[in-house]
């Protein structure tokens, strides 16, 4: 029997229904033979990729699902498309933004080469917008195309610390509504964190606009305390990682962060389900090996049978042969483990597998090297070996491929052990989280487990309980949910996760409602130290939705 419960099983059905299967389709077989076939190019490699998509041990994400052995044939979630100044270039970027959108990708802009608001233009008659007013051009098209698209697109928007339009950026999305089809992200470097970190808050940091360190570091404080926006890249970790800097330096990600590309390079995702991997206790370290090894040839041929929305994508793309290999289901297998994830022994973990995960991976790209030859620009590269891909591993939001999977997103915490669904089917969902419900149900009385139920749900967490028969310490520990972790221990995990993973990692670093701005600035201050990437951190209920739902319940 499956450790899913019945709920959980519903909600794949459903989601598979409603955006997987394509006509003449009625399981999730059916999409994995259309997917597999589309993908090898063997009938050995047919067997083994329908082997790891059918038992849910590697999923890839949305678009080749989607697309794949289809007509549409677009099979990445990531792209990066180059802004440039002037009109016609801009309009060229829109265009490209919405065909790949229309497919289910993503896409990520820096726009720091649009000259600041105010500016005389090119042509000397009238005034530049700006980048701000740029977006909203970009937003609207997103809007638009999302009619004719599978799922709604994602915009990573992005501006650098040192663009003269900063503080009107940071303060883009600040009405509720605004620019609603963007995630927006300011491009930090080293000198502006280290004069931050120094609390030199007074000093001039752009001698144009006169704007002082600590006006642009308390926007940004003020912006995730408000509602989330914007997050934050670090420029020079990103580019640390940057295997082919003689193709340019990378400042832009695809929408949820996790891929730092080149312009015009585009990525294809896919995870492999931690969660499956606990047998007895213990990881089966042999059958994550083969998981990785059949999800870079899997991620590798994407490249070659993948239709390109334009050719300069394909170019790109196809110089360095990116791959995001990621996880899911992290925080399903520690409780499997029976380990918190605020523990050491979760933060060994995490390093261990990621470190595993990216070796495998290297030594499969080696081998795909070998047989099929390395990336073209291998030679122009820090690789110190030949590989096929310049780098291979990313850690996705996996926000609906693991639902499919019925494991917990990526490398999130839980959110919620109890929660509703509003109606799958036709029906209201209590949704319990299995692992929480087989424990409990096991433990508990019906009586006591239903006000167990309600408890939780009520109150968002088990932390209060007193009752030590219904809740034990021990139990506390272990089921500690999104906001019962403090957010240096999120920070931690991505950390551990970061240290083995060539790209970057998408994940929420919750705080309670009352966590004050001092907070959010520490926090800051701490991922940099940490060599995070990027950051998204989110104080509960600081979105306006959120709050309505709340009164409304
Ligand atoms: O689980 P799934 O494969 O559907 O996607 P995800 O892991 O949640 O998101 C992976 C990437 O897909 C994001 O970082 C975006 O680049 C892209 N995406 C998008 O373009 N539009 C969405 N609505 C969701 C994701």
């Amino acid at each position: 029997m499956s450790e899913t419960g019945e709920e959980f099983d519903l909600l794949a059905i459903e989601t598979l229904k409603s955006r997987y299967l394509q006509e003449g389709e009625k399981d999730w077989e059916d999409v994995c033979k259309r997917v597999a076939k589309a993908i090898a190019l063997n009938r050995g490699e047919y067997t083994e990729f329908l082997d790891i998509i059918l038992s849910k041990a590697f999923i890839p994400s949305s678009p080749t699902l989607m697309n794949a052995g289809t007509p549409s044939g677009q099979l990445s979630a990531c792209f990066v498309i180059p802004v440039e100044d002037g009109i016609e270039k801009i309009f060229d970027s829109v265009k490209t933004a919405a065909l790949i959108q229309k497919t289910g990708g993503g896409t990520g802009f820096n726009f720091s080469k649009i000259r600041p608001d105010g500016s005389v233009t090119v042509s000397g008659v009238g005034t530049a917008s700006g980048p701000v007013a740029l977006m909203r051009l970009f937003n609207e098209a997103t809007e638009i195309v999302k009619h004719f698209g599978k799922r709604r697109g994602a915009n990573m928007g992005i501006l650098d610390i040192s663009h003269n339009d900063i503080i009107s950026f940071i303060r883009a999305k600040r009405t509720e509504g605004v620019l609603s089809n963007f995630n927006i992200s300011v491009m930090l470097t080293d000198s502006f964190m280290s004069l931050a970190d120094e609390g030199r808050m007074d000093e001039v940091w752009n001698t144009e606009t006169g704007t002082k360190i600590g006006e642009i570091f308390s926007e940004i404080v003020e912006g995730i305390w408000r509602n989330g926006e914007p997050g934050v890249l670090f420029y020079d970790h990103i580019n640390r990682d940057n295997f082919t800097p003689a193709l340019g330096d990378i400042s832009a990600t695809n929408p949820c962060g996790e891929e730092p590309l080149l312009p015009f390079e585009s990525c294809n995702l896919g995870s492999i389900n931690l969660s499956i991997l606990v047998e007895e206790g213990k990881v089966n370290r042999d059958s994550l090996r083969e998981a990785v090894r059949k999800a870079v040839r899997f991620l590798d041929n994407e490249i070659d049978v993948n239709v390109y929305p334009v050719p300069e994508i394909e170019k790109a793309t196809k110089k360095t042969r990116k791959i995001g290999l990621g996880v899911m289901g992290f925080h399903d297998m520690l409780l499997k483990l029976g380990l918190p994830y605020d523990s050491e022994e979760a933060l060994r973990l995490a390093e261990k597998l990621m470190g595993q995960i990216n070796r495998a991976a290297i030594r499969e790209s080696e081998k795909l090297a070998a047989e099929k030859g390395p990336f073209p620009e291998y030679e122009n590269s820090i690789w110190e070996f030949p590989v096929r891909n310049a780098t291979l591993t990313a850690i996705a939001p996996t926000g609906t491929i693991s639902i499919l999977a019925g494991c917990s997103a990526g490398i999130e915490p839980v959110f919620s052990w109890v929660y509703r669904r509003a109606r799958i089917a036709g029906k209201e969902f209590m949704l319990v989280h299995p692992l929480f419900e087989t424990h409990f149900k096991q433990k508990l009385s019906k009586p006591d487990y239903n006000r167990l139920l309600e408890h939780v749900y009520a109150h968002g967490t088990l932390q209060d309980i007193t009752d030590s028969k219904i809740v034990s310490e021990e139990e506390k520990g272990l089921f500690r949910s999104a906001l019962d972790i403090n957010w240096k221990t999120h920070i931690d995990i991505q950390a551990a996760f970061q240290r083995h993973c060539h790209a970057g990692i998408s994940k929420t670093i919750n705080m309670p409602v009352d966590a004050g701005k001092e907070d959010i600035g520490k926090a800051l201050i701490y991922a940099w130290k940490q060599g995070l990437k990027g950051l998204t951190i989110y104080r509960t209920g600081s979105r306006q939705h959120v709050v309505l739902n709340l009164k409304k319940r």
